[in-house]
C-alpha cells in the first residue's frame, strides 16, 4: 500500500494546500490508550478459532447453495457489499453456477417494494440461505425484511426453514435476538463494543463472504498486518493518521468535502463504506466537552474515469472546497488489449491495454488537479486481493478513529440518526409513539405545488 500526499502540500500545488502537518501525538494516544476498549472492541480482531468456527459452518452452505441474500442496512450491509463487489468477479450473479462455483450474492439494504419483490422474482427460497444483520435487533428495515422472508420460507419449507436463516446480532439483546433462539436460527455474536460501522471484520463481514466463498481469513490477516501500521506512532509510517491528519488540516482550511474516487470498479463500493464511516463518525453536533461546533466534512462518491466525464469540472474549476482521495490499483487481475488500427486520431491507443489507459487517466488527472491548486491524494493497492481489501478497511477505520480524535468528536455515536427513526415508528404505529405523531402534526396543505 502506498500513500502519494505530494499533492496536498503547499509547497507542491501552491497557497490551496497544507503548509505542515500538525501534531497530531494527542490524537494518536486518545486512540490508542483505548485500543480494544469500549466502543474500540474493532480493534481487536477475530482469532484464527473464531475465523475457522465461522469457515467450517459457511463452507457446506456455500458449496451447495444457489444464492444467499443479507437483510441488513448501513453498517450491517455496506461492509460485506464493498467487500464482496471487491473479490467475486464483477459479473459474478450472471455467470453460469458452472463457472461461478459459489452462490449468487444480494445484499438487500433498503425496503423499496419493488426491490424487495424483484429479488423475490429471481431468488429460488428453498436453495437461498439468509443472513439478517443487526446489532441492535431492533432495526424496523431489516425486521421487515425478515419478516417478509420467514414468511415464505415457512410456507414453502415447513419445519425446514429456520435453517435457512442465519442471524448475526448482539447474543442476548434484542428482538432478532429473541426470535432466533425461540425459532432455533444459528447465530454469530457481534461484541458489545462493535459498532455498526466497524463491524465488517467482525461476523456483520465475516459469515456473509464466507459463505460465498471468500478467503475470510486473509482478508483478517491483511487488516492485522495494517493494524501494525496504523498504530505506529511515527505519522511518517502511519498511512491511517497521516489521512486522518490531512483531511482533517484540508478541512480546517474550508474543505467541506472529501471526495473518494477509486479508479477501480472493484473499489466501487469502498466509497459507499468510506462515506457512511466518513459521514456517520464525523458529523456531529457537538464535541466530546459539549460544546455545539456542528462539525464534518462531507463525503461523496465518485468512480475513475467515470466520473471524469461528470464531476471533474467541477473538483478542478469549482470552489475551493474540496479534497479529493484517489484509490489506484497496480496491478489489475485481468488484462486487456486495445487492436492494431490504423484511424488516425486514434491510433495512438493500438498495443496498449486499458489497463495502462486507467492507470494513465488517474495520474493525469491527479496532476490536472495539482494544476489548479486543488488538494489530491493517491493510495495504491498493489493488487486487489483479501489480503490488501482487509489492509484498506482497517486503514479507512483507523483513519476515522484518528480523525475523530483529532475533531474531538465522538466517533461512534449517532445522534442524528434516532430523531428519523423515532418518527418511522410513530407514522407506523408503533406504542408509546403517540406523543411524537402529535409532534409531527403540522398544517398538511402549506407550501405544496401540485400539478396534474
Ligand atoms: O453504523 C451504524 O451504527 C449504523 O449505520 C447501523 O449499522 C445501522 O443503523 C443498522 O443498525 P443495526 O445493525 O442495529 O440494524
Amino acid at each position: 500500500m502506498i500513500l502519494d500526499y505530494g499533492n496536498m502540500m503547499e509547497r507542491r500545488i501552491g497557497s490551496g494546500g497544507i503548509k505542515g502537518i500538525d501534531d497530531c501525538a494527542d490524537a494518536y494516544k486518545r486512540v490508542t490508550d483505548n485500543f480494544g476498549k469500549g466502543w474500540q472492541e474493532w480493534n481487536e480482531l477475530m482469532t484464527d478459532a473464531e475465523i475457522e468456527e465461522i469457515r467450517s459452518f459457511c463452507a457446506p452452505i456455500c458449496a451447495s447453495a444457489q444464492s444467499v441474500v443479507v437483510l441488513g442496512i448501513g453498517g450491517s450491509a455496506l461492509g460485506p457489499l464493498a467487500v464482496a463487489n471487491a473479490l467475486l468477479h464483477l459479473r459474478h450473479n450472471e455467470l453460469s453456477p458452472r463457472v461461478r462455483k459459489v452462490p449468487k450474492f444480494y445484499v438487500e439494504d433498503n425496503i423499496d417494494p419493488e426491490r424487495m419483490e424483484a429479488l423475490l422474482d429471481v431468488i429460488d427460497p428453498d436453495n437461498t440461505y439468509f443472513t439478517v444483520i443487526t446489532k441492535s435487533g431492533e432495526t424496523s428495515e431489516t425486521l421487515s425484511q425478515f419478516l417478509i422472508v420467514y414468511d415464505l420460507l415457512k410456507k414453502r419449507l415447513g419445519a425446514k426453514a429456520g435453517s435457512h436463516i442465519i442471524a448475526v446480532t448482539t447474543i442476548g439483546k434484542g428482538t432478532l435476538y429473541d426470535i432466533a433462539v425461540k425459532e432455533g436460527f444459528r447465530i454469530f455474536g457481534i461484541g458489545k463494543g462493535v459498532g455498526g460501522r466497524f463491524s465488517v471484520l467482525s461476523p456483520v463481514g465475516l459469515v456473509p463472504l464466507a459463505l460465498v466463498g471468500i478467503d475470510i481469513k486473509a482478508l483478517v490477516d491483511g487488516a492485522r498486518k495494517a493494524e501494525k501500521y496504523c498504530t505506529d506512532g511515527d505519522i511518517n509510517k502511519n498511512i491511517a493518521l497521516m489521512m486522518a491528519a490531512l483531511n482533517v488540516a484540508a478541512y480546517k482550511k474550508g474543505c467541506n468535502i472529501n471526495v473518494m474516487m477509486p479508479y477501480a470498479d472493484s473499489l466501487k463500493y469502498m466509497s459507499d463504506f468510506y462515506a457512511q464511516l466518513w459521514g456517520e463518525s464525523l458529523g456531529k453536533k457537538k464535541d466530546l466537552s459539549g460544546n455545539v461546533v456542528h462539525i464534518g466534512q462531507t463525503p461523496v462518491k465518485s468512480l475513475g474515469v467515470t466520473d471524469q466525464h461528470s464531476q471533474i469540472q467541477l473538483y478542478t474549476e469549482g470552489p475551493f472546497d474540496k479534497t479529493v482521495t484517489f484509490l489506484s490499483v497496480k496491478k489489475f487481475r485481468r488484462s486487456c488489449l486495445i487492436p492494431e488500427t490504423n484511424v488516425d486520431g486514434i491510433d495512438f491507443l493500438k498495443g496498449h491495454t486499458l489497463n495502462e489507459l486507467i492507470d494513465a487517466e488517474c495520474k493525469a488527472t491527479a496532476f490536472a488537479l495539482k494544476k489548479a491548486g486543488r488538494m489530491n491524494m493517491t493510495l495504491c493497492l498493489d493488487e486487489v486481493t483479501p489480503r490488501s481489501i482487509g489492509e484498506l478497511i482497517m486503514i479507512f477505520m483507523f483513519e476515522t478513529a484518528y480523525a475523530g480524535a483529532m475533531l474531538n468528536v465522538d466517533a461512534y455515536d449517532q445522534p442524528g440518526v434516532e430523531e428519523g427513526k423515532k418518527a418511522t415508528f410513530a407514522m407506523m404505529g408503533r406504542v408509546g409513539y403517540e406523543e411524537k405523531l402529535k409532534e409531527m402534526s403540522f398544517s398538511e396543505n402549506e407550501y405544496i405545488i401540485e400539478r396534474n
